[in-house]
């Protein structure tokens, strides 16, 4: 197992500094306590980039993420530039397509510390555990733009090669969890949507121990929080995969609870950064909850730095200060970033639940 790694922190806006703070906090913790050294660079991104040096994301931004083992991001964004020529969104747009990275990952799980925090009833929710894959450098994010004051249009493209490698990623997934791929689409509208069903349904048949089903986007919304514990591996474009997963933070209640991780071809560098955005209003307060931040930095030890070890002690201490009740206002409690981040350090530390 490799013991030394380089990473690039990505804080960006309003919230992004704390949450990448706490998380680096952890992280430091973390590798202290199983040995392992870890060097960081940190550069800007999104609107903080666009002030300090007049663009989202530079080429030596770019360069450094390619170069790193991964990239730990906070979030971009900030309504300064909501009529701006170019705006922060495009830096983190950019860094994805640079690394390839197709394949986003967003776990979705009931926790069980959590329960009374989540708008839906408890048995709805208890025992859910979605993965949702998203894929992240297709279709109308990247398709042509036109902008003008009497028309505007984002084309959407898909290709098969790039419908097959996120669709392997998900069969992949499901192959080590429930053995079930939801794939979710607009086929009865959209014309990339019939091809998506198509290639899906194509791949489907290398992975015959896992069962396929497809659900149009609309029904699945409602499914996702009629009865979410149907889904297993939820596998998407890349807008509904967006809005899906901003509801799915309902499940376990906050948006300051869902991680990912954005995967490219292996070997290529990984972005792991919370789903949640810049929240800026509540930006330098110390109330932004840090924990999707946290688990974003274990899924970064498990997908990219083959370190499953020191992943399950992160999250084995974001559950004991769960199940401690040291939970940020999103959550119902009265906690700060800071006292959490503490709290799951502490536990870290202590090797709570490590083997
Ligand atoms: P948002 O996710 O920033 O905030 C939505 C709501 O959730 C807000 O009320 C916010 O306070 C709350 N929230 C979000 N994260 C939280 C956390 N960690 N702790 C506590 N509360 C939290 O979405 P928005 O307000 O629609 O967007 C704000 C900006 O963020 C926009 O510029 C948007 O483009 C950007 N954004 C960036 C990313 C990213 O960088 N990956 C993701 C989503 C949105
Ligand atoms: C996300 C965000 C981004 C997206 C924005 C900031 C470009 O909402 O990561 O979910 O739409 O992909
Ligand atoms: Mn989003």
């Amino acid at each position: 197992m490799r013991d030394s790694f380089e990473i690039l922190l990505l804080p960006g806006d309003g919230i992004g500094p704390e949450v990448v703070g706490a998380a680096r906090e952890v992280v430091d913790v973390a590798v202290d306590h199983f040995g392992i050294e870890v060097r960081y660079e940190e550069r800007r991104i999104g609107g903080t980039a666009i002030r300090e040096e007049g663009e989202p994301v530079s080429d030596e931004t770019l360069h450094a993420a390619s170069s790193s083992d991964s990239v730990l991001l906070g979030a971009v964004g900030h309504p300064d530039f909501d009529d701006a020529p170019v705006r922060p969104e495009a830096g983190l747009l950019k860094l994805r397509k640079h690394l390839g990275a197709f394949a986003n990952l967003r776990p979705v799980a009931a926790i069980p510390a959590l329960l009374g925090s989540s708008p839906l009833k408890r048995e709805v929710v208890d025992g859910v555990d979605v993965l949702i894959v998203r894929e992240l450098t297709g279709g109308a994010y990247f398709g042509e733009k036109e902008e003008g004051e009497e028309r505007a249009s984002d084309l959407s493209v898909y290709t098969r090669e790039e419908i097959v490698r996120v669709a392997r990623v998900a069969f992949e997934a499901a192959k080590r969890r429930k053995r079930r791929v939801t794939s979710v689409d607009k086929a009865n509208v959209m014309a990339t949507s019939r091809l998506w069903r198509k290639v899906v349904s194509e791949v489907a048949k290398e992975y015959p121990q896992v069962g396929l089903d497809h659900v149009l986007v609309d029904a699945a919304a409602m499914y996702l929080i009629q009865s979410p514990k149907r889904f297993d591996v939820m596998l998407t474009e890349n807008l509904f995969g967006d809005i899906l997963s901003d509801e799915a933070a309902m499940l376990p209640g906050s948006m300051g609870m869902l991680p990912s991780a954005s995967l490219g071809e292996p070997g290529s560098s990984g972005i792991f950064e919370p789903v949640h955005g810049s929240a800026p209003d509540i930006a330098g307060e110390g109330k932004a909850n840090p924990y999707a931040t946290i688990l974003s930095a274990a899924m970064m030890f498990r997908h990219s730095l083959g370190r499953p070890d020191v992943a399950e002690a992160i999250e084995q201490g974001v559950s004991v200060a769960l199940e401690a009740h040291f939970l940020t206002p999103d959550l119902g409690g009265k906690k700060t970033t800071e006292e959490v981040t503490k709290a799951v350090s502490r536990w870290v530390a202590a090797g709570e639940g490590v083997a």
